[in-house]
């Protein structure tokens, strides 16, 4: 049973592959590149590293040439771009004759009106057009998206958001990686959709986290989207991705990302890591 993980040059991919080799022998398991020298990290462990660039269907249908059991984990860019790369990465699994694809994708993603959802239920679909067993792996917000604020949490700064008291899931990204993991290497995920998540959380519980986690008092500062955009604009936010971090405040702001389920626990086998350490690690890593 071989397994294959693309992205494994990614913060999510890379701890995907770590955790699978913690159980599974590294002959067993593949990873598809772009670069191949950026993961000497797994080949000097064992891992077959191949090319694989989501813009060259041919490198793909390649790299997937005899794997059983496929990760895809979602390219970044424009929507147009993400749709057309995770459709050459679905055809090329098709084309290789995959047996199971696993694919990271966003909360609620059939229905969801989450600006980023499109690309997600694009893929979705056409994944459950090849017929190929299939796992969803719908992850919620990675608390690692908030890094910025955390850091300037810690160096006094209040927390901003223009989300009101709009709630999401974050969850530590390793968390996620571990629960890929678990459903790539483990049996009975067959034609499954998981919403990934932590529990529900307000920007306003987020700043009680902070204050738990930093031992002193975060205050919480809500504002408008104008608002918000100015002030990401001066602590460094470069202006194209000002529409992008305050349409987010406003994805959060509707619940668009208030989808609550048990599932991540369930895959991890284990309780999420609480939200106070996971942002404990991310002030200490700075
Ligand atoms: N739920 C959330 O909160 C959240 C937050 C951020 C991102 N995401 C999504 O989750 C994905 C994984 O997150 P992450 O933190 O691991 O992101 P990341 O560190 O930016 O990793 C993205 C990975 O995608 C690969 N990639 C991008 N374009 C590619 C292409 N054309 N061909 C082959 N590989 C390509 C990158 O390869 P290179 O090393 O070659 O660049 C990298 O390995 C992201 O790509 C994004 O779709 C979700």
């Amino acid at each position: 049973m071989k397994l294959l993980v693309t992205g494994a040059t990614g913060h999510l991919g890379s701890h995907v592959v770590r955790t699978l080799l913690k159980s599974v022998p590294a002959a067993d398991i593949a990873v598809s590149v772009r670069q191949p020298e950026k993961a000497s990290e797994f080949s000097e462990r064992g891992v077959d590293v191949r090319q694989g660039d989501f813009d060259d269907p041919a490198s793909l249908e390649r790299a997937f040439a005899g794997i059983d059991r496929l990760l895809i984990v979602s390219t970044d860019g424009d929507t147009a771009t993400r749709i057309r790369q995770h459709g050459n990465a679905v055809e090329a699994a098709r084309k290789a004759g995959v047996g199971f694809i696993a694919y990271t994708s966003a909360p609620n993603a059939q229905d969801s009106e989450l600006f980023l959802a499109e690309v997600h239920r694009e893929t979705e679909n056409a994944i459950r057009a090849t017929g190929i067993p299939y796992s969803f792996l719908r992850n919620n917000w990675y608390i690692e998206n908030e890094a910025g604020a955390i850091h300037g949490a810690a160096a006094g700064a209040p927390l901003v958001t223009s989300a009101g008291d709009g709630k999401v899931g974050w969850a530590a990204r390793h968390d996620y990686a571990e629960a890929a993991a678990a459903v790539l290497a483990g049996p009975g995920h067959e034609n499954t959709v998981y919403e990934l998540g932590g529990p529900l959380r307000t920007y306003a519980e987020l700043a009680g986290v902070l204050t738990e986690a930093l031992g002193r008092e975060v205050q919480l500062q809500p504002v408008d989207d104008d608002t918000y955009a100015g002030i990401m604009k001066s602590v460094g936010v470069p202006e194209p991705a000002l529409p992008i971090v305050t349409a987010i405040q406003q994805a959060i702001r509707t619940n668009t990302l208030a989808v609550e389920s048990g599932d991540l626990e369930k895959l991890l086998g284990r309780p999420a890591t609480p939200l106070a350490q996971a942002v404990s690690a991310l002030t200490e890593a700075k």
